[in-house]
């Protein structure tokens, strides 16, 4: 049974997945406007995970006895600047993210709640990745540089880092 504490907590993580699944929605919608297929796929796909996170959260509140709040939800910005901008907005993003796990973890380690405990290590490694993926991406721009044609390969080339969400488990 979780704690009304932890209940809230993960409520509020609830909604926090549910906004970054929105925000990289948005960055989806204007890659593609823009005719970045590659980077509009990815984002695509990063939302969907986005919505696998936060499902994964909804049902560990339910089966232990909580309820999960669908809540509403702020609406992220329609232009993202460059894809640099683009991208370390993503960065920042995780990171913030990164940090509102770690949150979690204390407050299941004050709550002595072990099983919420256990349940948020899958985040805390997904939040490496995440934050790594980025990193490397991000290194990638920089690379690139004003080069159009280097824009045009790694909107290819970010086809191969998109990652197929794993089914919500228990
Ligand atoms: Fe669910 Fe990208 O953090």
């Amino acid at each position: 049974m979780l704690s009304k504490k932890i209940e809230e907590a993960l409520n509020k993580q609830v909604t926090i997945e549910a906004e970054s699944s929105q925000v990289y929605l948005a960055m989806a919608s204007y890659a593609e406007n823009l005719g970045f297929e590659g980077v509009s796929q990815f984002m695509y796909a990063h939302s969907d995970e986005e919505r696998e996170h936060m499902l994964k959260l909804i049902k560990f509140i339910n089966e232990r006895g909580g309820h999960a709040i669908v809540s509403q939800l702020s609406a992220p910005p329609t232009e993202f600047g460059s894809f640099k901008d683009m991208f370390q907005n993503l960065f920042n993003h995780e990171v913030m993210v990164s940090k509102t796990i770690n949150d979690l973890v204390d407050v299941s380690l004050q709550e002595k709640d072990y099983a919420t405990h256990n349940f948020l290590q899958w985040y805390v490694s997904e939040q490496i990745e995440e934050e790594a993926l980025a990193r490397n991406i991000l290194d990638k721009i920089n690379l690139i540089g004003d080069d159009k044609g280097g824009f045009y390969l790694f909107d290819n080339d970010i086809k191969q880092l998109i990652t197929k969400p794993t089914p919500p488990q228990v």
